[in-house]
């Protein structure tokens, strides 16, 4: 009964997270995200009543099915979405709170071949774009998101939005409360600006490069007046010397 009702809050899940879908029988029939989600819950139950080879042979035709790969040992939580799906990975001491997303060709992997904890750990309505790589036994705090293709190996802090290789955060124009975490944006995207602390550094540098350089013209032609004036009042001072020089031999 369990089983089906959290099957049924995974097909919700899509309703709330992918704008493309169209009727409950497509996400049954057509999304690999729900069927992996099937094969997951049945693995996980599996695993959990100890019958290991059981619940790693139902992950493998899951994985054969639908191009995801969820360890039956991961702790998952509640209206897990994953879109398109194919080449995600997540390994075996991995956990997972209520609402999260994921995209196609994320990992959630290991950096050590340490027994114990490995993976990451995803806190509530975290989303995690396209191909990004979680690294480590790291924590992605409430309402996270990492942006497509990032590769995230450090803890990330709640409602931050992570980006690049390896991860950055970008920083919000408007900073962002605990209180006014996002709710669910498709594909993560936010209408807050948000822009990326290297490029800003970097922005600011040519700035000061390009202030640093009209100075530097400035100085030129003043320095090159000076001369000039210098160079025209030496001439003159020189031309008088000489003539009151020729007039003192005359009157000699
Ligand atoms: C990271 C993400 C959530 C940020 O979205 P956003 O809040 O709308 O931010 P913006 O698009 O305004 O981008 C802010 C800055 O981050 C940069 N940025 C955005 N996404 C990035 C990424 N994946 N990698 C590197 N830089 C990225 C932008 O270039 C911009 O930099 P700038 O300030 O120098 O101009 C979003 O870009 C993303 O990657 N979402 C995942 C989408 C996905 O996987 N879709 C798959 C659908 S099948």
């Amino acid at each position: 009964m369990m089983f089906l009702k959290r099957l049924g809050e995974d097909i919700d899940a899509v309703f709330e997270r992918d704008p493309a879908v169209r009727s409950r029988i497509d996400v049954v029939f057509s999304y690999p995200g729900f069927h992996a989600l099937v094969f997951y819950r049945l693995a996980h139950a599996a695993w959990l009543r100890r019958w290991y080879f059981l619940g790693r042979f139902i992950s493998h035709l899951g994985r054969w099915t639908t191009g995801i790969e969820i360890h039956p040992a991961v702790k998952l939580g509640r209206k897990f979405f994953i879109d398109h799906g194919m080449g995600v990975v997540i390994g075996e001491t991995a956990e997972i709170g209520d609402n999260v997303t994921v995209y196609q060709g994320v990992t959630l992997g290991g950096v050590s071949l340490d027994p114990g904890k490995r993976h990451p750990t995803l806190e509530d309505d975290v989303i995690v774009g396209a191909g990004a790589k979680v690294l480590g036994p790291i924590t992605v705090g409430k309402g996270a998101r990492v942006g497509s293709n990032a590769v995230v190996v450090k803890d990330v802090p709640p409602g931050a939005t992570m980006v690049g290789i390896p991860a950055r955060q970008l920083i919000a124009e408007s900073k962002r409360s605990e209180v006014e975490l996002p709710g669910f944006a498709a594909y993560g995207l936010s209408s807050e600006g948000l822009s990326d602390p290297t490029a800003n550094v970097v922005e600011g540098l040519l700035d000061r490069v390009q202030q640093l350089s009209a100075r530097l013209t400035s100085l030129e032609e003043r320095l090159a007046e000076g001369e000039r004036g210098y160079g025209a009042s030496w001439t003159k001072s020189h031309q008088q010397a000489s003539a009151s020089a020729a007039e003192g031999k005359v009157r000699d």
